[in-house]
């Protein structure tokens, strides 16, 4: 496929009609099996029509994604979705009156509307309600479901803005509704509840422990950095794959006790990430620090920072994980390890 024209479409300007008519627009490009990128609470998203085989593998082919890796069905109401799957146990109606609209996709089995290239071949589907007006005005306006990933190129840093889906993905989609950045900040929570008991495939901003006092069970945590680094264990969910959310810049974990006491003497750029806990560090060490101790603004802010540092030339970050024990530091535990799988891994 050739180069597309890439068109920013800003939206909650204050002009009613204005949005209107740039929801409508980008409505139109969804329906015509168009690519447009639009603003969720967590992330944006690279949506197209969830019922359009040519339409989502156009999704995998912009973000260069493996074509294993299934996307997320997004619906601007309860009933929508129902229409893409085929069982709706009374495990996700109470999640679905809990949390919807919000950051939890549900894993449930998939109704014959969805095409294999949305679910990679599984007989599964992803939903979630998001909670971003323009998002759901968006499914509404267009008459159908929307398949969306993140708007990112594939292991890249995911998106909460309209400028970072630009800079990674101009030319290879229609329309980006830019509404400025999202307010979560990372990807929702995958719950897999065709398992018993129902199994986190990816740790959110909607806990393991929130969800399990609502269905009143022990959720199981799927989570990569649980196991031993290396040990090869099996990846539980197809899209869970170890290298993720990198940026540019060399990405290692360290032990407060490792990090730089020294100015540097090379001539790059280095940045520190501490998140969960608090560490004393030298002043004009490092270039860049970002020290969160505060779970939602680590979430709302981690890939701002990611994008920031690749930005101003960061060659190198250390990383200093939040505890391990600490249900609350999940998600950001997981978006650093896995940001650090490229560099930071036993042998290389
Ligand atoms: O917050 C979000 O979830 C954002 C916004 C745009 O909604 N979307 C997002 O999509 O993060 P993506 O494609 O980057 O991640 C989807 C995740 C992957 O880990 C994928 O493997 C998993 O959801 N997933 C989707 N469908 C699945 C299925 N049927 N079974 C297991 N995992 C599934
Ligand atoms: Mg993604």
């Amino acid at each position: 496929m050739g180069p597309r024209r890439t068109r920013v479409l800003p939206i909650g300007t204050g002009d009613p009609a204005a949005d209107e008519a740039a929801i409508r627009e980008a409505a139109d490009v969804i329906r015509r099996g168009g690519l447009v990128a639009f603003p969720t609470e967590t992330v944006y998203g690279l949506g197209a029509d969830a019922t359009n085989p040519d339409a989502v593998r156009a999704i995998f082919e912009a973000k260069g994604r493996p074509a294993t890796n299934p996307v997320i069905v997004h619906g601007d109401d309860i009933r929508m979705l129902h229409t893409a799957v085929r069982a709706w146990p009374g495990t996700a109606a109470r999640l679905a009156q809990r949390f919807w609209p919000g950051p939890l996709t549900l894993v449930l089995p998939r109704s014959e509307l969805v095409p294999d290239e949305v679910t990679a071949g599984l007989d599964t589907v992803g939903v979630r309600v998001p909670d971003h007006d323009v998002a759901r005005r968006l499914a509404r306006e267009a008459g159908r479901p929307i398949a969306a990933p993140s708007a990112n190129r594939s292991t890249g840093v995911s998106p909460t803005t309209a400028a970072h889906v630009l800079k990674d993905l101009d030319g290879r989609l229609d329309v980006i509704l830019d509404a400025g950045p999202t307010h979560v900040g990372i990807e929702s929570t995958v719950l897999d509840l065709t398992a018993a008991p129902p199994r986190v495939l990816r740790p959110g901003a909607i806990t393991a422990g929130q969800i399990g006092r609502v269905l009143e069970v022990g959720i199981e945590d799927a989570m990569a950095p649980t196991r031993a680094p290396g040990s090869g264990a099996p990846l539980t969910s197809p899209g869970q794959m170890e290298l993720h959310y990198a940026p540019k810049a060399r990405v290692f974990l360290a032990e407060p006790e490792q990090l730089c006491r020294q100015p540097r003497t090379f001539p790059w750029k280095i940045a520190l990430i501490v998140a969960g806990r608090r560490v004393g560090i030298e002043p004009g060490v490092y270039d860049e620090v970002a020290m969160w101790d505060e779970p939602r603004v680590a979430e709302r802010e981690l890939y701002a920072t990611l994008h920031r540092f690749d930005e101003v030339g960061v060659r190198r970050i250390d990383v200093v994980l939040p505890p391990i024990q600490s249900d609350a530091w999940r998600a950001i535990r997981d978006r650093l390890w896995r940001a650090s799988r490229r560099w930071d891994q036993e042998g290389r």
